[in-house]
């Protein structure tokens, strides 16, 4: 069978979604090299990189550094990107990025530093990996992302939350979609959703109703880019199964244990 018992080096593995991956693809059956800093490979100084993918089948880069500066984030991912286009050459690795819904788009990213990062991470991949090698894995928000926003826009009991229109799922859903696609041997694009368009303002207040921790979220306007659609998949992106309600259900219920 295509891609069966493989062995595949996931850049990122304690984050959120390099966690999930791994636990998805170990109990595929695959062999994981989990790489990560406090594990000794560090990507951005390319220290450790060659001896984590060597005698993989493919790397997966799940790595993220949080800012908003746009200086930071196209120097952390392209730095990264670079390291990883020339270990994943050197070994014969083929390579899967996760990236996000609308990253490369101007529109976009012109005004968020973070998303010029991740444009910047899309263009070297593409000018170092040849496309037959290459899957460039685009979601769009992850219901996570939630509370994480929730916590950057904080101050004391409130919380100012930009309106976004997004559709977002489930990471688990997300990891799922990816080793499905890196047991597939996918190239090119692939990009994956979730099952309903929302407001992230809406979203947040919704967790900060049921956490232990009270928040009072007030919904603001940040420029008109992040109420258009640009967010948005395109036709034919995948969509994740699990619902907001049922994702929010069990957030409640995690808080309570
Ligand atoms: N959040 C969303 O809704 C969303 C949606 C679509 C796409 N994405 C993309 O998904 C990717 C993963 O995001 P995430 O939220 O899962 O990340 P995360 O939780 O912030 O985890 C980042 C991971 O990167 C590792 N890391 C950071 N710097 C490193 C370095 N120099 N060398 C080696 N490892 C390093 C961290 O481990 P150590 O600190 O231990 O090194 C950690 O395992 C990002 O590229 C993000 O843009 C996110």
């Amino acid at each position: 069978m295509l891609g069966a018992n493989m062995q595949i080096t996931v850049l990122g593995a304690t984050g959120v979604l390099g966690h999930q991956l791994v636990e998805n693809l170990v109990n595929r059956g695959h062999a994981v090299v989990e790489a990560h800093r406090s594990g000794g490979v560090d990507a951005y100084r390319d220290h450790g990189l060659q001896e984590a993918v060597a005698g993989s089948d493919w790397v997966v880069d799940c790595l993220n550094l949080q800012t908003l500066s746009p200086g930071r984030a196209v120097d952390f991912f392209t730095t990264t990107a670079h390291h990883i286009a020339e270990a994943a050459r050197t070994s014969g690795a083929r390579v899967a990025v996760v990236s996000i819904v609308g990253a490369a788009n101007p529109a976009l990213h012109r005004s968020l530093g973070y998303y010029k990062g991740k444009a910047a991470q899309e263009s070297v991949y593409h000018d170092e990996v040849p496309p037959e090698r290459l899957l460039m894995f685009r979601s769009t928000q992850w219901f996570e992302l939630v509370e994480t926003l929730l916590n950057q826009t904080s101050l004391g009991p409130i919380a100012a939350v930009p309106h976004m229109r997004v559709q977002p799922l489930a990471v688990a859903d997300a990891a799922g979609f990816l080793a499905d696609a890196i047991e597939q041997n996918h190239s090119g694009d692939r990009a994956v959703a979730g099952p309903d368009v929302r407001d992230m303002a809406e979203l947040a207040a919704q967790v900060a109703a049921v956490r232990a921790k009270r928040t009072l979220v007030i919904p603001i306007t940040l420029g008109r880019v992040l109420r258009q659609n640009l967010l948005l998949p395109d036709d034919g992106a995948l969509i994740g199964t699990t619902s907001w309600a049922d994702w929010l259900a069990e957030f409640r219920a995690a808080q309570s244990r």
